[in-house]
């Protein structure tokens, strides 16, 4: 039986960390290269460095190890990337072209390319946003996925490679800190929550947006690429649902397990992001297609955040 020789790009963020932990369970250890533009000195040896917008950097790669499947994972998110618009656009779209050249060349058999709630703007209904609606970002990191997608359906159609792609809700995880994102006060507020410190949100405390557990998203991606390729109908990207919640919600649940946990509202240019995101989405698509359901509600998520995190920072003892 042939053997699935998998690239990781952006494998050193917050989903990265966690899905080549699962794709080496499942494909191997040895069957999983995990690399990223920086490599820790902690890393070394279980990272390696690849500058994902160098395609001759990449090609290299895919040769040297046999590999028959990239995951595409770096990219500049959506928080971070208002700062230098113009350099999010290159990396972004750089980056996913010589993956995309990369797999056309060498004939490779799969891509994961991830998207993102963040291609939705204004003409997109706020809330349970169909998988058709109109895309009009507003954010260069929507507008760099949203050009993404049209690329990823565009290899898939002219080229046949097989790209498959998720639009991502916010993830939330104990594993990983999210850099540079919209969402990532879901995970900073767990953090602050184990170690009773106060929190402040960007946020308003009623702005809803679509957020996903860790290992939800880790299997939905799973799920995705192991399905069998008749059965992927959409080539752009999946909407992809598990929960929505707001911050006063968040702090609601957290409440159950830290009743005196505060939290106080000071809300940036973040807050504009939220607000032009949808706050519910829907996902029949990827239901129908490959059969997705999400495990994990809002206190499950805050049950193993809470448990996880106390683990981590050694606050066995107390609550
Ligand atoms: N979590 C991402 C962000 O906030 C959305 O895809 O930028």
């Amino acid at each position: 039986m042939k053997v699935d020789k998998v690239l990781v790009t952006g494998a050193g963020g917050q989903l990265g960390t966690v899905l080549v932990k699962a794709l080496k369970k499942l494909k191997g250890a040895e069957n999983v290269l995990a690399t990223d533009l920086y490599v820790k000195p902690e890393d070394k040896g279980l990272l390696f460095p690849l500058d994902a917008t160098n395609e001759v950097a990449v090609a290299e790669l895919v040769v040297e190890n046999n590999i028959t499947q990239i995951y595409h994972l770096a990219a500049i998110l959506s928080a971070k990337g208002e700062e230098q618009p113009l350099k999010t656009w290159d990396i972004n779209l750089k980056s996913l072209f010589a993956i995309l050249e990369v797999a056309r060349k060498y004939k490779l058999d799969k891509v994961f390319f991830p998207s993102s709630i963040a291609v939705f703007g204004a003409s997109a209904s706020k809330q349970n946003t169909p998988q058709d609606a109109y895309l009009d970002p507003t954010t260069v990191y929507g507008i760099s996925k949203a050009a993404g997608e049209q690329w990823a359906n565009y290899y898939f159609t002219k080229y046949g490679v097989d790209v498959r792609s998720l639009r991502y809700p916010g993830i939330i995880g104990h594993q990983s800190l999210p850099g540079g994102g919209t969402t990532d006060y879901a995970v900073d507020i767990y953090h602050k929550a184990v170690n009773k410190e106060p929190f402040i949100c960007y946020l308003k405390k009623d702005t809803a947006l679509p957020m996903i557990f860790m290992a939800d998203a880790v299997r939905a991606t799973l799920e995705l690429m192991e399905a069998p390729k008749e059965q992927i109908k959409t080539r752009t990207s999946y909407n992809l649902n598990a929960l929505s919640f707001t911050p006063a919600q968040i702090v609601e649940s957290i409440k159950k397990w830290y009743p005196d946990f505060i939290a106080t509202y000071k809300e940036d240019f973040r807050e504009a992001i939220a607000q032009s995101w949808p706050s519910s989405i829907l996902d029949i698509q990827a239901q129908e297609d490959w059969k997705w359901e999400p495990h994990y509600l809002l206190d499950d998520i805050s049950n193993e955040m809470i448990i996880e995190l106390k683990k981590k920072y050694n606050l066995h003892s107390q609550l």
